[in-house]
């Protein structure tokens, strides 16, 4: 369906990638098929430092570098390092900074990176500058001659802004000492892959849709970078945020389905957007993949389709109406909101508004999403 709305072309092995790198039969003895849970914390050694390829549970483990093989295949990357939760996997990168170094960052940022940009890394000598990223210009402006990262997301959240990841690429690259981060959680490896427009590191919350059964929490970060590999890899175990191997194990399997349950929430997603655009009780949707939304020409050049993410302003714009509407929901669950970490002036400047409701479409029937939206709509407005 992506390719119908003029995405890019999706590459036909992702999901036998997904499904097969680092989950080779042959690397065990027992020859098992998905890679064992192996809990041991520590490797016998035939003498003092003396170790085949594991040492200690912390700089190494079977089951987690089964995955992060297999999650490096996905990126497209030569590399992958899992963490303990995405900020974990923030934080590590944020370790390859000292103090005194700038970074710049989006004003239109997920509220935990904020959170510790402003109140961590600033405690410890980085300072951050947030511009709006959509226009790659700001971003040339806010160079400074100690600018040593530069920090994106996209699609953004709650209001789905692009931000041209290539244009971005093309201002960091001439500068040797600098490299640039795509945050890809909303995406997913399998709908848009920043490496090939020229992220040095690409970082996911597998939280979200990289593990999709809301049951580990775990970030990771890939590159093509062997100097970015070898310093993060260092970090890695120098500061300890590991996941343990029985997550490992959950989202190694997770991955298997990757593919399919990423057609099913663009299904679902688009599905839902084209509902609410023709509902008498909703103001504007926000979705790329419609050719409504501002940057659709972006989308289309920049990402294999949309996850199902969108955003909507419901009729009347006020806290009543869309509390409301939450109460109304039977088959969608309300969970935490992001927009509580901003002020009320940034949220005017971002268009975040009391009617702004953000849905994520899982992987319900189409038919049970837009039922269950179209009777809290009536209900409420
Ligand atoms: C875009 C984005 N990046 C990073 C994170 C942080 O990930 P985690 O919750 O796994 O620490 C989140 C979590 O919601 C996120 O939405």
């Amino acid at each position: 369906m992506a390719e119908e709305i003029g995405y890019l072309k999706n590459d036909p092995n992702f999901a036998t990638r997904a499904i097969h790198e680092g989950n080779e039969p042959e690397q065990w003895n027992s020859m098992a098929v998905v890679p064992p849970i192996s809990m041991a914390t520590t490797f016998k050694q035939d003498g003092p430092a003396d170790f085949k390829e594991f040492e200690y549970g912390r700089s190494g483990n079977p089951t987690r570098n089964c995955l992060e093989k297999c999650l490096a295949a996905t990126e497209e990357t030569k590399h992958c390092i899992t963490f303990a939760s995405g900020l974990a996997a923030t934080t590590t990168i944020t370790h390859l900074l000292s103090a005194g170094d700038h970074v710049i960052s989006m004003d239109d940022l997920y509220g935990g990176t904020n959170r510790y940009f402003r109140r961590v890394a600033s405690r410890m000598g980085i300072e951050v500058t947030f511009v709006d990223a959509t226009d790659a210009k700001n971003v040339a402006d806010a160079f400074k001659d100690n600018t040593k990262m530069v920090w994106i997301e996209t699609p953004t959240n709650p209001t789905l802004k692009l931000v041209d990841i290539a244009a971005v690429a093309a201002l960091v690259k001439p500068r040797e000492n600098t490299f640039l981060v795509v945050d890809n959680t909303f995406m997913s490896a399998y709908l848009q892959r920043p490496i090939l427009f020229g992220a040095d590191l690409v970082l996911h919350s597998c939280t979200k849709y990289m593990n999709g059964h809301t049951d580990v929490i775990m970030g990771a970060v890939c590159t093509n970078r062997d100097d970015l590999h070898e310093r993060l890899r260092f970090l890695q175990n120098a500061i300890g945020p590991v996941p343990s191997p029985f997550d490992c194990y959950l989202l190694n399997r997770s991955l298997k389905t990757l593919a399919v349950r990423m057609e099913q929430h663009m299904k679902n997603g688009f599905a839902v957007a084209r509902f609410l655009e023709g509902h008498p009780c909703v103001e504007k949707v926000i979705h790329p993949g419609l050719p409504s939304h501002p940057q659709h020409e972006l989308a289309k050049r920049q990402c294999y389709g949309h996850s199902g993410m969108l955003s909507f302003y419901i009729k009347g714009n006020n806290l009543e109406t869309s509390k409301k509407f939450f109460k109304q929901l039977k088959v969608f669950t309300l969970a935490e909101s992001l927009e509580s970490l901003l002020n009320s002036e940034d949220r005017d400047k971002l268009g975040i508004t009391d009617g702004l409701i953000r849905l994520s479409c899982g992987l319900e029937g189409t038919d049970d999403l837009i039922k269950d939206l179209d009777q809290a709509l009536k209900a409420v407005v």
